[in-house]
């Protein structure tokens, strides 16, 4: 995935206005960045530094994952045409890239690096020796094949164009300039109207004023939208890493869900039950951290007597019958996740009902599903998602209650910042597991997903293999791994005798247990963190966030990125 900003404005800007809003997209991408602004072309590896270097009123910026082509100067966007005049930014894949490439080199053109992207600005650069932009730009959408979203800026002219087929792209105006971004957060604290490319239309952009056309070149008219302005808490100020001041943010983002829930989201709110409660068959779609809250989701609806299911997104085709009674709930962080658009799309196909529970508003998977409720975690930058899970927990938890069950959330802000508050004790747990190579996290019921998502924060924040699984699922195999020191962190929901008798089969073995614990009796265990919360489901969310803690300060004790872990990017949709 790659992040694309485009500015055209009525007054100069300098490469520190549009190097401020590629900044907030990095996190779609951070192995290189670029831009051309006015006559200046600028590229490097590494993470986006704001500072000044040209002016002009049109302007347009990459931050790059790479996906064809290694991290290389040469790779980074912006893309130029042989002449140097054509400049262009992708997200996405062309996946015809090799022939039109080979097609190019017959006709002279020279490449200057291997991305799939390059192409663009030479077939761009060709066309316009045959015709205007518009004609160039309906063309390519005939032969391209792939996802793209696309600006092209030509030295000499006013225009940028801008272009989408099934990688996002919107558009917002305000202030005399006119934004095209990659989501919405490049501009949202900027301004409050937008409007989104639907697939295979581009635009003419000058300044304030912009023309929106269909892939034959046909005017296509649309209307601007208005959104509320920076929703999202700003990310707190200061130094350090984002994943531990984004952790720190979650009270602030419950409260604010929460409150949301009673007011501007309760119409929304009231129709997704009412969905569920008309739909046959509910089944949550999801990756990653995201698969890991619908699992506990789907805990907390079993326990209110509604029964549904959860699939990774990538198998769900292979493993979800969908009909038209039936509610398939998408689970995003970013909204943008490919395996998640695909599973929609698949459901959509079948006739299916999709609601979703997002974070990023007016991404593609909101605006796949008749119904969507906001998690409102605000902008999450460290790739390792943590306050993302904590909302979508928190809503599926409120969504249950609905249903009967029985829980108190308004305290659930406080007794987070309750676990915050034991930093040190969580810290000496990260410490020493940080020494280990092979570490095992067992839950049950409520502490299962949990004891999933803890693993995944450890493998990607410290690299180091850790799995997260169902106690019972020990004597089927996994126990044959546990040896004399093996640490094993126990989650145990107030006196389930089946988790606890888990840790003693593992301590039989050998294994050193840290035992987390919302059961005042195993309080004065060893190495035990004992969280004051009863049995009504908020011990899982607490005891996400102390699984949290525990991956940061491993790899923090280990000197690891953390915020940018490797071979991960935010969201896996596109380059
Ligand atoms: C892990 C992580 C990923 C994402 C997954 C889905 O910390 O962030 O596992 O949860 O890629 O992303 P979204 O929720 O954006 O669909």
């Amino acid at each position: 995935m790659c992040g694309i900003v485009g500015i055209s404005s009525r007054t100069e800007f300098s490469s520190r206005v549009l190097l401020t809003r590629l900044k907030r997209l990095e996190y779609r991408g951070y192995d290189s960045y670029g831009f051309r602004l006015g006559a200046t072309t600028f590229k490097s590896v590494g993470g986006i530094r704001v500072a000044a270097g040209g002016r002009g009123r049109l302007g347009i910026a990459h931050t790059r994952w790479a996906t064809h082509g290694g991290v290389s100067e040469r790779n980074a966007h912006p893309h130029l045409s042989c002449d140097g005049r054509i400049a262009v930014v992708h997200n996405g894949i062309i996946e015809n890239h090799e022939e039109l490439r080979r097609e190019l080199a017959r006709k002279g053109h020279r490449f200057a690096g291997e991305t799939d992207s390059e192409v663009i600005a030479h077939l761009i650069e060709e066309g316009l020796r045959h015709g205007p932009m518009p004609r160039v730009l309906a063309d390519l959408f005939r032969r391209l094949v792939g996802t793209f979203a696309v600006l092209v800026t030509v030295e000499g002219q006013e225009e940028m164009y801008a272009m989408k087929r099934d990688s996002p792209l919107v558009l917002g105006v305000g202030g005399g300039r006119t934004y095209v971004a990659s989501d919405i957060y490049a501009f949202s604290d900027a301004t409050d109207r937008a409007m989104f490319f639907e697939n295979d239309e581009f635009a003419v952009i000058r300044a304030d004023d912009y023309r929106f056309f269909d892939k034959r070149g046909k005017p296509v008219a649309k209307r601007a939208f208005r959104f509320s302005r920076e929703r999202e808490t700003r990310p707190r100020s200061g130094s350090g890493h984002h994943m531990l001041r984004e952790i720190r943010e979650e009270p602030e983002a419950v409260e604010r869900l929460l409150f949301s829930l009673g007011h501007d989201q309760r119409k929304a709110f009231d129709a997704l039950i009412g969905l569920i409660r008309r739909s046959r068959k509910v089944i949550f779609a999801s990756c990653g951290t995201s698969y890991h809250a619908s699992l506990l989701g789907s805990y907390f609806l079993h326990r209110a007597g509604v029964e549904c299911q959860t699939l990774i997104a990538s198998e769900f085709r292979h493993f979800a019958d969908v009909d038209p009674d039936t509610l398939v709930i998408a689970l995003s962080q970013s909204g943008e996740t490919m395996d998640v658009i695909d599973a929609l799309k698949y459901a959509a196909g079948k006739g299916g009902r999709i609601a979703a529970l997002v974070n990023v508003p007016h991404s593609t998977v909101q605006r796949m599903s008749r119904l969507t409720l906001n998690i409102l975690a605000g902008r999450e930058i460290c790739v390792a998602s943590t306050k993302a899970f904590i909302s979508q927990a928190v809503l599926l938890l409120m969504i249950a209650r609905r249903f009967g069950f029985r829980v108190d959330a308004t305290d659930i802000p406080d007794k987070i910042r309750a676990v915050l508050r034991r930093r040190a004790a969580l810290k000496a747990i990260a410490v020493e597991i940080a020494q280990s190579r092979d570490l095992y996290i067992i839950g049950r019921g409520l502490t299962y997903p949990v004891a999933r998502e803890t693993a995944l924060k450890i493998k990607e924040t410290s690299y180091i293999h850790a799995e997260g699984m169902m106690g019972g699922e020990l004597k089927h195999g996994t126990l044959a791994l546990i040896e004399e020191g093996t640490p094993v962190i126990s989650l145990i929901n107030n006196s389930d005798p089946d988790i606890i008798s888990n840790t003693r089969e593992v301590e039989a073995r050998g294994a050193k247990t840290f035992i987390i614990t919302n059961n005042p009796a195993l309080r004065r265990e060893k190495a035990a963190i004992s969280i004051a919360t009863g049995n009504d489901g908020k011990f899982g969310i607490l005891a996400a966030v102390a699984g949290q803690l525990i991956a940061y300060y491993a790899a923090a004790s280990l000197g690891r990125p953390i915020d940018k872990p490797r071979n991960l990017a935010k969201s896996v949709t596109v380059k």
